[in-house]
């Protein structure tokens, strides 16, 4: 017990279930995707990516999420990269492309209730015939969908739960009812733990179901717990979604880091288990779907809240934060000025708790000062006395108060240290049967590159890298005009890359290889770089941006489609020299800007093109 001298008094919170309960919890989740985020997590070697995913999914482990999200990837850009659609046009299908279903496995394995949620960002253009607008043709989009349904169940056996209609677009109610009889639930995205009343007077489940989007760190942490509890506190939102469920991504790409932890170097096999992961165990390990929230829930007088559950079978989990308003800041919207101070509460359980004798006790302090957090740690159990219990809250702290005892802070050896890209890297793409579509480390920001098996070539180029996307999808960012895929360390500068290179398209073809490249994400269509094309009428350029805009150097390469070239392209300082098949073609190109990106490889439009032998030395 506490006790309380001069100038400090507890405040008493009732904790009871007599006065009937509140919403229905619908669980806590992570979403993969939106786009590309993780791109770098499945190139992890074992046993690292097992670790990760056990942080991640293991029930009475880490996060322990009760829901996973994923994108429909629809190839086009998403935020961090595309992710490749199961129908790249009308007339195929390929329930193996990407890395979601292989997690939606994964996630499945450790926790066999994981609900699934899938959504589209954006669709593959015959999806809009040629438009930018999936509508015009509900019934073909509303096949699509149901198509990656059914290839889940069928392919994978994964039951999805819930599907979305379009991220963050425009909907369409004749779309709706093609697809599905009625809408089960509202959801929202950032709603800065507000719920209109419009909203609340539905009686429809009301859901963030997309929120956080902050760097990992303890700030990302801090935002995290406290809108994980007053997403139900001031909104009544009985579900909260990571975007996203792990930064495996460049981190240069856009928001890098905003994951519930950092998985985003395979070449390593380092990655950080950052505190997101534990705010979030404060929640998970101790309810699930299907548990009530209480209708005692509420503001702490000195700043905070608190949330009651229960199984109506008698457990009950308390779930207090005080974060204060500077650590808690979430990427967006603003968050309005708030006090939190230390401050004494006392808990008074009633109804079906007022018998209970003892709580387990697990406790964070995010410590902005000595940086010497606390978290997810397990206390000795408190004793309740006369039905209640007294808690002496500082500020930054997270407890959770609950008889549910299988908690557990899941812990691996540390992981392997931190290192770079690898300077020398090199990748002929030869691999039977490749257990993803993607290549190691390739990070396609527009258009979708995937193992080829090249059967009219028997020689030395029976198996490339080929870009697929042969029209423009119906796009949710702005995607380029060119195709481009990136892959390296963002701070080279001065290197030596070489690549083989088919062109397929007759006359308009083209492709590039490229370095310095500065910018992905949804910003790819402003790339700048060096970049070598070549083209199928004979000609060469080296441009400074994707958009070839910005010319450096052109003239002829007798270079033509069908046939296969090595390209190479030489950086040092403010210069760049190119050659084919060995020999220079074009030399001293100055580039002042930019000083330091990605290497890259695309196409010249939406076109097949085929890459291989791809060779990087970077000094
Ligand atoms: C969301 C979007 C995500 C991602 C995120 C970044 O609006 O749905 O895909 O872009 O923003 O904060």
């Amino acid at each position: 017990t506490i006790s309380c001298f001069l100038g400090c008094s507890a405040e008493f919170y009732v904790i009871d279930d007599r006065i009937g309960l509140g919403r229905e919890f619908d669980g806590i989740g992570g979403l993969s995707g939106g786009g590309a985020t993780s791109r770098l997590l499945v190139n992890y070697e074992e046993p690292y990516r097992s670790h990760i995913l056990d942080f991640l999914f293991k029930p009475n482990f880490g996060a322990s999420l009760h829901i996973l999200k994923v994108e429909i990837g629809g190839d086009a850009q998403t935020t961090d990269g595309t992710e490749p659609s199961h129908m790249h046009s009308k007339d195929e299908g390929n329930f193996f492309r990407g890395y979601e279903w292989w997690l939606m496995k994964e996630a499945k394995k450790r926790n066999p209730n994981i609900k699934l949620i899938g959504l589209p960002w954006a669709f593959p253009g015959w999806v809009g015939e040629g438009t930018q607008w999936p509508y015009f043709f509900p019934n073909v989009t509303a096949d699509y969908v149901v198509t990656w349904i059914y290839g889940a169940k069928q392919h994978h056996n994964l039951e999805i739960d819930y599907i979305g209609i379009w991220n963050e677009k425009k909907y369409d109610p004749v779309y709706i009812k093609v697809k599905k009889k009625k809408l089960d639930l509202y959801s929202v995205h950032y709603p800065g733990t507000k719920t209109v009343k419009e909203a609340l007077l539905t009686e429809k489940k009301l859901w963030s179901s997309e929120d956080y989007s902050t760097f990992d760190d303890d700030i990302g942490a801090g935002c995290w717990a406290r809108i994980l509890n007053q997403n139900y506190v001031n909104g009544r939102m009985t579900s909260t979604i990571s975007w996203n469920l792990i930064a495996s991504y460049y981190e240069n790409l856009s928001f890098g880091g905003d994951g519930l932890m950092t998985a985003d170097e395979p070449w390593s096999g380092h990655y950080v288990v950052e505190s997101p992961i534990w705010m979030t165990a404060h929640t998970t390990q101790f309810t699930q779907p299907g548990w009530f929230y209480l209708q005692t829930v509420g503001n702490l007088t000195h700043g905070g809240s608190y949330v009651a559950l229960t199984d109506r079978k008698g457990n009950l989990t308390v779930v207090i934060q005080t974060m204060t308003h500077n650590h808690s800041q979430c990427i967006r919207p603003p968050l309005p000025h708030f006090d939190v101070s230390p401050q004494i509460a006392t808990f008074q359980l009633k109804g079906s708790f007022a018998h209970l004798t003892d709580l387990q006790v697990w406790y964070s302090k995010l410590d902005f000062e000595t940086k010497k957090d606390t978290l997810f740690q397990r206390s000795s159990p408190i004793k309740v006395y006369n039905g209640s219990f007294t808690l002496k809250l500082d500020v930054d702290e997270v407890y959770t108060i609950t008889t549910v005892n299988t908690g557990q802070k899941g812990t691996y050896p540390e992981s392997p240290n931190s290192r770079p890209f690898p300077k020398n890297y090199s990748d002929d793409f030869t691999i039977d049967n490749p257990p993803f579509s993607e290549a190691p480390y390739f990070a396609d920001q527009t258009g979708v590159f995937e193992y080829f098996r090249n059967s009219t070539d028997n020689g030395s180029h029976a198996f490339t890298l080929r870009q697929v996307v042969t029209e423009r999808p119906v796009t949710w960012a702005r995607d380029a005009d060119q195709t481009i895929s990136i892959i390296g360390d963002y701070s080279w500068t001065d290197l030596n890359v070489s690549c083989d290179v088919l062109i397929e398209t007759p006359v308009t073809g083209g492709v590039f290889l490229a370095a310095r490249i500065d910018q992905g994400g949804e910003s790819v269509r402003e790339a700048k770089g060096v970049f070598y094309w070549i083209y199928a009428n004979g000609t060469y350029k080296v441009t400074n941006d994707i958009g070839g805009q910005r010319v450096l150097a052109e003239g002829l390469s007798g270079t033509r489609e069908g046939v296969w070239y090595t390209l190479t392209l030489r950086i040092k300082g403010y210069f760049a020299t190119g050659m084919l098949n060995g020999y220079p073609l074009w030399k001293n190109a100055v580039v002042l800007e930019p000083k330091n990106g990605w290497t890259a490889l695309g196409t010249l439009s939406f076109e097949y093109a085929q890459f291989d032998n791809f060779e990087v030395n970077a000094e």
